[in-house]
């Protein structure tokens, strides 16, 4: 073990203190901090430091409003308001699925820290009734996809599925997959592969250790992507598979419609290089970012880089003017993909997140402080909007695609298990309902569904009425995603028959679990 080579690149680094508990280490102890400082380029960890610091520091004190502006109506596609050509998008994407030419690209690198579960956050069960987990709904619903492409162009198609995860994830998401048997999929089609890890660094640049062998260690943000798919070389793996486009989102997103054909449609008729999917920012002090062009180039704008003024201005049709609300589902071509890895990833920068990260002191004890005291570095999968040369947005329905599972039932009211069980829940309640299917109450009446003054005229039913102040739960009804994909195909199963909750749709029938059995 060359122990002095190691010190002597720290010691140039600055980093040297990461030895300081070095005699008092077990041989094993002393093997595995080797091996984990050997790997470590430290001029490319203060360099990232450095400018991270730089960019977060003036950012603070420039905002953005005069900058910016909104996303202009021809590069904007929505669900509800261009719905006579939602058809067309999505027959165009279950084409280009039909043809193999569809990738989805699962973030799930995260460490779910708000969540606090100590296993990857897509083996997390809400409490459905059916109690499949996150992983589970998403592989089905590419299973249904892929059925909806073959049945429509009578030939046998597969969307591979790319699931990044981390140092943290990786092994237990592996053996998920295994233990269940892919959910069904292609075993060969589903591939993982692994972002990189930065150390977290306290104010002044230094490392921190988590214990006197163990750098504190995170993965390094779900910007991450283009430098793991660049090293573990999967655009290679893309380009044999003739993979043309690549739709990226989050593990989180319980409502998410993994490669979803009309967003798919959409891009690839706009010949679009990249895509950015949003839901409508109603309220202008909601903290999420929203995607509009600053200095003429497309790119997320936090609330905290805004004044309230501009966050609060509104367009001649009454709705926030900078509404695209981003939730980090994005299509992008396979040219613009190869482009990002190959040419621009080193020009993305990392953002700085202040956090308490737990450390140990000069006599080694372990502290966890009560306060910010070192930050982690992270790229965003979105900042690479700025190069794309065709650039679009597709304006979806929050109540239809976007419930994101962030944080315990035990810490918040917003993005919990319970929240995300509703959503979905509330989503396939109102399929039934759109399908011709009723719900009665215990006392035989029908449950009420209010209409919903819906700009689009559509049969938009307020089911989650109740759910606004928690007072009431919404109709138990869970539809499986190898019965239905996006609410298609339920008529025959539900059309002039009334349900009692809880309701389960799925690939053995309509099933009906009424209180004191079944
Ligand atoms: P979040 O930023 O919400 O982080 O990730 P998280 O890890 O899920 O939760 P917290 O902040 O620790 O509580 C949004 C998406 O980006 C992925 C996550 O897995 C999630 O799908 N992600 C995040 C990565 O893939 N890698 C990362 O380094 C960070």
């Amino acid at each position: 073990m060359d122990r002095s080579g190691v010190s002597q690149r720290l010691a140039e680094a600055g980093q040297a203190h990461l030895l300081q508990f070095w005699d008092v280490l077990s041989p094993e102890e002393q093997k595995e901090l080797h091996r984990d400082l050997k790997e470590m380029d430290f001029k490319e960890i203060n360099g990232f430091f450095k400018s991270a610091m730089e960019i977060s520091s003036s950012s603070k004190h420039e905002k953005m409003d005069t900058r910016m502006e909104p996303v202009p109506r021809d590069v904007l596609g929505s669900v509800t308001r261009d719905r006579d050509s939602v058809r067309d998008w999505e027959d165009a994407g279950l084409l280009c699925i039909s043809q193999n030419k569809v990738a989805a690209l699962l973030l799930a690198g995260g460490q779910g820290t708000r969540l606090g579960v100590s296993y990857p956050k897509g083996m997390y069960d809400v409490g459905l009734p059916s109690h499949k987990t996150l992983f589970q709904i998403q592989a089905e619903r590419i299973l249904k996809l892929q059925d909806l492409a073959e049945k429509k162009h009578k030939t046998k198609c597969c969307i591979p599925w790319y699931i990044m995860t981390s140092g943290r994830t990786m092994d237990s998401t592996e053996e998920f997959f295994s233990n269940h048997n892919y959910f069904g999929l292609d075993k060969e089609k589903v591939v993982f592969f692994q972002q990189g890890m930065l150390p977290a660094m306290d104010y002044n640049g230094k490392i921190i250790l988590e214990s006197k062998s163990k750098l504190s260690m995170a993965p390094d943000g779900n910007g991450g992507l283009y430098r793991a798919l660049e090293r573990q070389k999967i655009l290679q793996k893309m380009q044999q598979r003739g993979i043309e486009c690549i739709h990226v989102y989050c593990v989180d997103n319980i409502l998410v419609k993994v490669a979803d054909p009309a967003f798919i449609g959409f891009c690839v008729q706009k010949r679009a290089d990249c895509g950015a999917k949003v839901v409508e920012k109603t309220n202008p002090t909601e903290a999420v970012g929203v995607v509009c062009k600053v200095d003429g180039h497309y790119q997320v704008v936090e609330y905290s880089e805004i004044t309230l003024a501009t966050a609060e201005k509104r367009s001649s049709d009454g709705r926030l003017a900078f509404n695209a609300g981003n939730v980090a589902n994005h299509f992008f071509s396979f040219s613009f993909l190869k482009d990002i890895v190959q040419k621009y990833e080193p020009q993305l920068q990392h953002h700085v997140a202040q956090k308490k990260i737990p450390y140990v002191n000069e006599t080694g004890a372990v502290i966890k402080p009560d306060k910010p005291n070192g930050i982690k570095m992270e790229k965003f999968v979105f900042d690479i909007f700025q190069f794309a040369n065709t650039f679009v947005v597709y304006e979806v329905l929050r109540e239809d695609e976007f419930s994101p599972l962030k944080n315990a039932d035990s810490q918040e009211s917003k993005d919990t298990p319970t929240t995300a069980r509703h959503a979905l829940m509330s989503l396939h309640h109102r399929w039934v309902l759109n399908a011709g299917g009723h719900f009665i109450d215990e006392n035989g009446r029908h449950v009420p569904a209010i209409p919903r003054d819906d700009e689009a005229g559509s049969v938009a039913l307020d089911v989650n009425r109740n759910l606004k102040d928690g007072t009431d739960l919404p109709i138990k009804c869970e539809i499986s995603p190898l019965v239905s994909y996006g609410g298609e195909g339920l008529e025959d199963l539900v059309k002039g028959k009334e349900f009692h909750p809880t309701l389960t749709i799925d690939e053995s029938g309509v099933h009906q679990l009424v209180k004191n059995g079944v």
